[in-house]
């Protein structure tokens, strides 16, 4: 399918006229239920383009995707439900009407690239429970072939932050909701977190499992013709693993 034009922005606080500020590609912002896409603010675009860099050697890229991964898992955690929840504070007398989160949680990372994402979700969530999911895209056909999956026993009581950094044909993550709901997680209790989409990627996804909540740095142009996001930042589990 034909690219999508990624829409360009002036960046940067106002100690430049606008006019000064550099400009640098945003995300593109399709149309969806239930997709959110991180503000574009100049430190998400700073780190991004670190990833995107070839030149950036694996321990820069390690640090910066895992940046990322927090404001990710971030912003995710501001989609679970809440109850209220009253304190007293130190200073006598005084309470504060608060919140907290309501019902468990658990991690499921799709093997290998996923889980580079785990160290940001148990940055946030101490001693989470996290299950793994291995799904192996064909280096030829593109096609998700899954291998092994091992998830906490009581997962349909969860709700399940799915993680894998690459959203391309949504081939592979499509493949891990199907695991997800053959054990009884329902549909709206799945959030995807994710760096890089495609518009592809995110219809595909939007089309099969409305109800999940995909939340995505960047939705990028589109795919090569080896499915390669593009312009992307090549494959991610190799830089951050092996490259
Ligand atoms: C990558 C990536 C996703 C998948 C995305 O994994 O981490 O899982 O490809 O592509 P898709 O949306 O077209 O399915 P890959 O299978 O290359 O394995 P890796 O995690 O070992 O790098
Ligand atoms: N997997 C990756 O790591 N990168 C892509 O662009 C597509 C799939």
């Amino acid at each position: 399918s034909p690219l999508i034009r990624a829409p360009s922005q002036q960046l940067g606080p106002d100690y430049r006229p606008t006019e000064e500020k550099p400009t640098a590609t945003v995300s593109t912002a399709p149309k969806i239920n239930n997709l959110h896409i991180l503000n574009q603010s100049p430190q998400l675009i700073a780190l991004l383009t670190m990833i995107r860099d070839k030149h950036t050697g694996r321990a820069d890229f390690i640090f910066h995707s895992n940046r990322i991964s927090r404001l990710l898992v971030e912003e995710a955690l501001n989609h679970l439900p809440v109850l209220p929840h009253n304190v007293h504070t130190p200073v006598a007398g005084r309470t504060y009407a608060g919140v907290k989160f309501e019902g468990k949680i658990c991690g499921v990372s799709i093997m290998r690239a996923g889980e580079a994402m785990e160290q940001a979700l148990r940055e946030c969530c101490r001693s989470v429970r996290i299950g793994k999911i291995l799904i192996q895209r064909d280096e030829e056909t593109s096609m998700p072939r899954l291998f092994y999956d091992k998830l906490p026993e009581d997962i349909k009581e969860r709700w399940v932050l799915l993680l894998d950094p690459m959203l391309a044909t949504g081939g592979s993550a499509l493949m891990a909701v199907d695991v997800l709901r053959s054990k009884g997680v329902p549909e709206d209790h799945i959030l995807f977190l994710n760096l890089i989409a495609s518009p592809e990627g995110v219809q595909n996804f939007a089309d099969k499992f409305p109800k999940v909540r995909v939340v995505t740095a960047f939705v990028d142009e589109g795919l090569n013709d080896k499915n390669y996001i593009v312009p992307g930042l090549g494959d991610f589990g190799d830089r951050f693993f092996t490259l």
